[in-house]
């Protein structure tokens, strides 16, 4: 598996997100811990929702619109709401983000 370094984790707000552009559209990394990071879709299932600026709270992250929360390391819907955002590998080493190569790949020509 190969690695892309997407950034410095003090880059990350804690308990906060950033937004990175891949090819398969804007992918949200969040950070809930000193050194702990999830990244995920950026969109909300529900409406579209912006997920960067959702609140962080635990590993989890609620929508800025409507509420809704998911879990950062399933992408499931928590509670009543029924729905699921797709979840990415990353992983920091050195104090950099790391995100799965073959993400940023896909749909390459
Ligand atoms: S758009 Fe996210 S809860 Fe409605």
């Amino acid at each position: 598996m190969s690695w892309i370094d997407i950034g410095a984790l003090d880059d990350v707000p804690l308990r906060g997100a950033r937004l990175v552009k891949t090819r398969l559209g804007c992918v949200a990394v969040f950070r809930t811990g000193e050194a702990e990071v999830f990244a995920a879709s950026n969109a909300c299932p529900h409406k579209g929702g912006p997920l960067s600026e959702g609140i962080v709270h635990g590993r989890k992250v609620t929508c800025p619109l409507h509420n809704w929360v998911f879990d950062l390391e399933t992408g499931e819907a928590q509670g009543a709401d029924d729905g699921r955002i797709d979840t990415y590998k990353v992983r920091v080493e050195d104090g950099r983000v790391l995100l799965d190569g073959a993400l940023l790949m896909k749909g390459a020509a």
